[in-house]
């Protein structure tokens, strides 16, 4: 079976990150991990070095710097698909263009809400009772590509670190599907292959 080879993009703590390796292992999964590129010394860094990835630091403050060597990376390993994981830098429409639908990324909210930083505070603060979080291809508009995936979570108590801890550990399961779908789908055409799912209990909801 083809795999495609992906690139994860990090600044973080690395769940999702260990949560594609973890989906890369299962033998029908269309993608493997070929190279992680982390913009600073992160959580993310030290594990994908655990992982024996192929693990680029590329510290610059200049983010025409940072895109020029990523790019370069990117194309030496010939990445057919850059996956952003807690990755917080945005990247330039020239960027984007020239990879053009081969992007994605996870965004804490449910998109079109709260695109941007500190999600999970303008939820509460805005008395939400329901809360999520959004796969997308990424365009040259912050948060705002095509939605491939959401998960929706209640909105139980007040407390930002158990809602965010809640999230991710759901985010952990739709980003790999929504990466396996979005292969088979958008870069094999083969959709009839993989249909996309609606799976629902009381804790969450993952369509994609
Ligand atoms: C996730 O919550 C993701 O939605 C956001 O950054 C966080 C990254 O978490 N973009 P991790 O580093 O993958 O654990």
């Amino acid at each position: 079976m083809k795999k495609i080879k992906l690139s994860i993009f990090s600044s973080g703590v690395g769940s999702n990150l260990l949560a594609i390796h973890k989906a890369t292992m299962d033998k029908t999964f269309p993608g493997l991990i070929e190279l992680v590129i982390c913009n600073k010394t992160c959580p993310a860094f030290e594990l994908s070095k655990n992982l024996n990835y192929e693990t680029k630091l590329i510290s610059s403050l200049n983010s025409k710097k940072f895109e020029t060597l990523a790019h370069n990376e990117l194309i030496y390993h010939e990445i057919d698909l850059i996956c952003l994981a807690g990755f917080m830098q945005i990247l330039s429409p020239e960027f984007v263009l020239n990879w053009e639908n081969k992007i994605l990324n996870i965004h804490p909210s449910i998109l079109p809400l709260f695109p941007g930083l500190h999600t999970h505070n303008r939820v509460l603060s805005k008395g939400l009772k329901i809360h999520g979080s959004t796969v997308h291809v990424v365009n040259d508009k912050l948060d705002s590509g095509k939605i491939l995936g959401q998960l929706a979570i209640p909105v139980k108590d007040a407390d930002i670190k158990t809602m965010k801890d809640r999230i991710k550990k759901y985010e952990n399961i739709l980003y790999p599907e929504v990466i396996r779908k979005y292969i088979w789908t958008f870069i094999f055409k083969k959709d009839r292959v993989y249909e996309g799912k609606l799976v629902s209990n009381k804790d969450v909801i993952f369509s994609y």
